[in-house]
């Protein structure tokens, strides 16, 4: 058996619903806190024992190269200060086996990952989306290579979203449940219509492929939004092998649009050593504000 080497993170969308930050900038290098989405995808690569990452990017590629460089400017002006955490904190992200390579048009998910063709070769991969972080006790991309070591299959990360948001997600058709929180499925649709989805099983930004994709994606139609979609190849590989839907059970934080951003960056907050107690006495005091606010509006009413 193949042993899973290599992850994706397609990071060339135009990422439109945070214009006008993403006019010049990948909404992947928008920071929770003080460390960029990206950042946090390829941790868990790391942690998940990936060793080969290629970073698909559109026009914004300098900021997301240089992140993960060496800035020996930076560190020296660091080390002569004494600020030895802070330097820690600017090189943990270098020295990994980073690849980037562009994708000249955001023609869809299924277009950026077909990018990804040569450098993935003939051998199982991840692909890993910046809009979710995921949070267990064993990394998602880790429970997704686990499960190739015993099935040799395609797995899927899925997750139960409220059935009104159905709509904005890839949605699977669930089938037998082969083991505990490990699916057959049936057949998967990109951004169902609320009254024709098959359930409310989403898929949540971490998929494990076998290269066959390739060969569907080269011959892949646009579908939803106009995209060439990696759910409608997803779809055509499971007629002809095994594609497992794997649930998860962790916590994910969808970064994806403002307010989920938003939450997340408070959430993150919150745990962050440096800003947690000023930022919880900030939204004690914002929540008696508004509480005396919504106080007012109901009794002019
Ligand atoms: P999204 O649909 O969430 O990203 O794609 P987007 O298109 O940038 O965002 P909006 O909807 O306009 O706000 C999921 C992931 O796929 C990448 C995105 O960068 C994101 O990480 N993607 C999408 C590509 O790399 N290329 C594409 O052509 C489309």
């Amino acid at each position: 058996m193949q042993k899973v080497r290599k992850a994706i993170i397609p990071a060339a969308g135009l990422g439109t619903r945070f214009l006008p930050a993403t006019k010049a900038m990948a909404k992947e290098m928008l920071p929770i806190v003080d460390k960029p989405t990206i950042q946090f995808i390829v941790e868990e690569a790391r942690a998940a024992g990936i060793e080969d990452i290629l970073i698909v990017t559109g026009k914004a590629k300098r900021p997301i190269e240089d992140h993960f460089d060496s800035n020996l400017e930076l560190e020296m002006n660091l080390k002569e200060k004494g600020k030895t955490d802070l330097l820690q904190l600017v090189t943990e992200t270098t020295g990994l086996n980073l690849h980037f390579i562009r994708q000249s048009h955001p023609l869809g998910l299924g277009h950026a990952v077909l990018q990804a063709k040569s450098f993935v070769g003939n051998e199982p991969f991840v692909v890993m989306l910046g809009d979710d972080l995921m949070e267990d006790k064993v990394p998602l991309t880790r429970q997704l290579m686990d499960n190739y070591e015993s099935t040799h299959a395609s797995t899927i990360a899925v997750m139960d979203v409220p059935q009104e948001d159905v709509s904005k997600y890839g949605i699977i058709n669930p089938g037998q449940e082969v083991e505990k929180n490990l699916f057959n499925v049936i057949n998967f649709v990109e951004k169902p219509a609320v009254e024709d989805a098959p359930s409310n099983m989403a898929i949540i930004g971490r998929y494990l492929l076998t290269p066959e994709i390739f060969n569907i994606l080269e011959n892949q139609h646009p579908g939803a939004g106009n995209e060439i979609q990696l759910t409608d190849a997803i779809d055509t590989l499971n007629k002809t092998q095994r594609v497992f839907a794997h649930k998860f059970t962790g916590t994910r934080y969808d970064v994806g649009d403002k307010f989920g951003f938003m939450k997340t960056s408070i959430e993150y907050g919150l745990k962050h050593p440096q800003i947690k107690d000023d930022l919880k006495q900030l939204i004690l005091d914002l929540s008696d504000d508004l509480r005396k606010d919504e106080k007012k509006k109901k009794e002019k009413e």
